[in-house]
């Protein structure tokens, strides 16, 4: 369970789902579901498309709105990108960075991953700093390796006040979308590593209040175990963020 000081957050990713239409009508189906929650940072992330439509339907809310990502410079001949500044001017308060389908669909790199988180913080947002293995990286035993060189690119440099604005989150690649989650002890092993990894770059005390997310098929029946590990602050949840109920569920994992 998360630490004193760690609130936790539950993060729903849209992906490539929903309309402007979709996403104000899915969200006046949640904002009831959730109202009563207030000790978790309840996230959405719709495409860029629906974020004006869902900051409207959440206004007043105890929902946040975030982007799924984000360039790192704030305006220029940048043909298909959106800038933190446009995003925040949406109300978004959230961006998601460095995704591993974007890492992997998109050539997203550590060194693009970097640029992000400290573009994305410069426009008041806090970003997900997403990281996790293959299959192949995982069967080879290099899980602990990848996810380390991929916490030292995406956050060395960063500053003490930078780190507090961001959260990271652990997805392995293999559980995402493929109903296969990690086991809680998998997901505990992994974030107790990026916790060290965080202390011998930042300190003790930064990693320390550090939130650390697990994502990769995240449900209402598996959440509440997840939550469970002392490592785990919460969550990045896909597929079952689409519907309010499955979504509302998994906020309100404590029952
Ligand atoms: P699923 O919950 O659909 O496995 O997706 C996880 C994810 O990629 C969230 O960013």
């Amino acid at each position: 369970m998360s630490a004193p000081g760690r609130k936790p957050v539950i993060a729903g990713n849209w992906k490539l789902f929903k309309t402007s239409a979709e996403a104000a009508a899915m969200l006046r189906d949640l904002r009831p579901r959730v109202s009563m929650i207030h000790d978790v940072e309840i996230v959405v992330c719709p495409p860029f498309t629906a974020i004006a439509a869902a900051a409207q339907a959440l206004a007043g809310s105890n929902v946040q709105v975030g982007g799924q990502d984000l360039y790192w410079e704030s305006q220029g001949a940048f043909t298909g990108e959106v800038s933190g500044p446009m995003l925040a001017e949406l109300g978004c308060r959230w961006v998601v960075v460095g995704h591993s389908e974007r890492r992997q669909l998109f050539g997203e790199t550590d060194e693009a991953v970097h640029r992000k988180l400290v573009a994305a913080i410069a426009a008041g947002l806090s970003p997900i700093a997403c990281v996790g293995e293959t299959l192949a990286e995982r069967e080879a035993g290099r899980t602990l390796e990848v996810v380390g060189r991929q916490i030292q690119g995406a956050l060395g440099g960063l500053s003490g006040d930078q780190m507090k604005r961001l959260v990271v989150a652990y997805e392995p690649v293999w559980a995402i979308g493929t109903g296969k989650v990690a086991t809680p002890a998998q997901a505990e092993e992994v974030h107790a590593a990026i916790r060290a990894r965080a202390a011998e770059l930042h300190g003790a005390a930064v990693a320390g209040a550090l939130r650390i997310l697990y994502g990769g098929s995240v449900k209402p029946d598996n959440v509440k175990e997840l939550m469970a590990q002392e490592d785990v602050d919460g969550a990045l949840v896909g597929g079952a963020s689409l519907q309010a109920e499955s979504f509302a569920a998994i906020v309100r994992w404590r029952g």
